[in-house]
């Protein structure tokens, strides 16, 4: 037997037990006559202890060991006289009578603790050494037991996971396909699915009635801290349901993983908020709402007074920051600063302070009357202490994404985003389609399969844009952790979709003709979502990028540093697959 007990789990109610254990070292040090080794595995660390005294030849190789050697040790169980009130294992030590190296280690390019001295790089390049450290590897414990308890709940109400294919053709959502070349069909090519979304539609069609996948995804599409190029979803589709149902089901998912995993009882009902409502305060369809600090419109109020930047406006809107009228000439340059930073666009920034009397003092004083800010101050609310944030700009659209910026900036400061604290809310009735000014076409929202609102479908013939979809996503910190819809089921409203989306019928015949035959055997009402997994799992663990809670990610430019992928492929491989790569 390699081990008794792991490093993990030994107490005082252990004491004067013989116990073998086997790990890695994570340091030695020497005091006196004695040598102390802190042997750590998957479950946490053991302190050894080595005497001079009793064995000279056992504690002369433990001085010879190395960090990260792998080791087995017997010995007995003592009570510390040092305790260690951070660890399970602090109050004991073991005595140890018997060693064996069981592999030596060359030194690693970094620390294995908590505060390594590796930086992104060289962390990513040894990933399985980063892997050891505690910190990475609880993420990922986090991660297990979360696709536990999604199929324990899911498993509760019969649904039912059924892996859908990797080699497919294309699935529109949105980003670009990844894909694989087929030998045995030369010049063909596969897409890797960026969801499985039409063969989950199928097996409704199926009588499959609720399925769910834990399932791999990938979208060639840029990177950022919540994107991967493959990433896993929690898959989920359900038959004869409408949008209740499904939010109703889902809020139920998210609140038994936050009371399972985290400990946290979440009764109130999820908050919800349209799309319209989301852009037009908060600028954003994915409002981080564990603050207020909503955006008030205030062209009424401030159009007509000889200030021409805001005169020429499209737009003009604040925030209203509490208690951040002490904020500095220099803090407030800093937030101009950042709002015209190229990223976010803005030409400058209006600010007005409430002073303790009540009056407001602003920088744009010379234009406005102490009535007129007074009006200000009272569409925000304003009390004294108070400071107002207002941008304009001719795009309604483009001022309010520049206002969401500042207000999450402004949050952030404020200390009002604390990574333990949750609010969850579901943004409902997004619009059916995207116009594109750029490509001069409508493209579908969420994906071509979202059914608009039975109300708005009259709509679709003369004003698309303005038609609303059956769509939803959960957010949850300002994170869009899921997004689903309920589904067109007749084939003819999916070819008007079609058609809408500057499909030929020839082209939605070659791409989808499968699903809308499908949908001519008697395809049931449907409607599903799906989550993030990375994301969520990111945010329960408090991390800024999902890269942290999966074990082999990639780096910001698609590649995998370990394996060194993506690379080339020899000639022979190129030759039989028909592939000539161009110069
Ligand atoms: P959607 O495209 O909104 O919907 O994706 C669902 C959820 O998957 C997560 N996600 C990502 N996570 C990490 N890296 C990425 N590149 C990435 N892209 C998406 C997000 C997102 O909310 N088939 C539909 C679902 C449905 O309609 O049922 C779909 O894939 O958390």
């Amino acid at each position: 037997m390699y081990r008794t007990n792991t490093c993990g789990e030994l107490q005082i109610a252990n004491v004067n037990q013989t116990v073998t254990l086997a790990g890695w070292v994570q340091k030695t040090r020497k005091m006196g006559g004695m040598t102390f080794v802190d042997l750590r595995d998957r479950y946490g660390i053991t302190q050894l202890v080595f005497n001079q005294e009793v064995d000279a030849g056992l504690c002369e190789e433990a001085n010879k060991l190395g960090r990260e050697y792998v080791i087995q040790v017997t010995g007995v169980v003592k009570e510390r006289s040092n305790k260690n009130k951070n660890i399970p294992t602090g109050d004991i030590e073991i005595i140890v009578s018997q060693m064996t190296v069981l592999n030596a280690a060359e030194t690693p390019p970094f620390t294995i603790e908590d505060d390594t001295d590796g930086g992104d790089d060289i962390r990513m390049k040894y990933r399985y050494l980063d892997l050891r450290r505690t910190a990475v590897r609880s993420n990922l414990e986090l991660r297990h037991k979360m696709t536990i308890e999604v199929r324990r709940y899911l498993d509760s109400l019969q649904f039912m996971e059924v892996e859908t294919p990797v080699l497919i053709s294309s699935t529109p959502e949105g980003a670009r396909d990844f894909v694989v070349p087929s030998r045995m069909n030369p010049g063909q090519f596969y897409a890797l699915p960026q969801s499985p979304q039409t063969f989950k539609q199928l097996l409704m069609v199926s009588g499959f009635d609720r399925y769910f996948q834990i399932v791999k995804c990938f979208r060639d599409e840029d990177l950022r801290a919540d994107r991967q190029p493959e990433f896993t979803q929690i898959d989920c589709e359900m038959s004869f349901v409408e949008q209740e149902d499904i939010l109703n089901t889902f809020e139920g998912l998210s609140k038994h993983l936050f009371k399972s995993l985290l400990g946290l009882d979440l009764m109130d009902p999820f908050e919800r908020i349209t799309w319209h409502d989301a852009m037009k305060y908060y600028g954003s369809d994915k409002p981080d709402t564990r603050f207020g600090m909503k955006f008030v419109e205030l062209m009424d109020i401030m159009q007509g007074h000889g200030f021409s930047v805001f005169d020429n406006a499209g737009y003009i809107g604040g925030i209203c920051a509490e208690g951040a009228a002490t904020y500095t000439r220099k803090q407030l340059d800093a937030l101009t600063d950042f709002v015209k930073r190229p990223q976010i666009g803005a030409k400058g920034l209006v600010y007005a302070r409430v002073e303790a009397d009540g009056t407001v003092k602003s920088s744009v004083d010379k234009f406005y009357s102490q009535e007129v800010l007074q009006q200000v101050k009272a569409a925000f609310g304003a009390k004294p202490g108070d400071l107002i944030l207002i941008l304009s700009g001719e795009d309604v659209m483009k001022t309010r994404k520049q206002l969401n910026e500042l207000r999450l900036e402004v949050g952030s400061q404020l200390g009002l985003r604390n990574k333990n604290t949750f609010s969850c809310l579901w943004v409902v009735d997004f619009p059916l389609f995207e116009w594109s000014e750029e490509d001069q076409r409508f493209y579908a929202m969420h994906h071509p399969f979202t059914s608009p609102k039975p109300e708005d479908v009259a709509l679709l013939d003369t004003d698309p844009g303005a038609v609303r979809a059956n769509a939803y996503d959960m957010v949850i910190n300002g994170v869009e952790v899921g997004g689903g819809s309920i589904r067109i089921y007749d084939s003819e409203l999916q070819q008007k979709m079609f058609r809408l989306l500057g499909f030929t019928a020839e082209k939605a015949q070659e791409q989808f003709g499968f699903l809308m035959n499908a949908f001519k055997y008697g395809a049931p009402p449907h409607g599903g979502i799906a989550y993030g997994l990375d994301r969520m799992v990111s945010l329960f663990a408090g991390l800024d990028s999902i890269r942290d809670c999966i074990a082999f990610p990639k780096n910001n430019s698609g590649r995998d540093v370990m394996i060194d992928a993506p690379g080339y492929i020899d000639q022979a491989q190129l030759d039989e697959l028909n592939i000539v790569i161009k110069e």
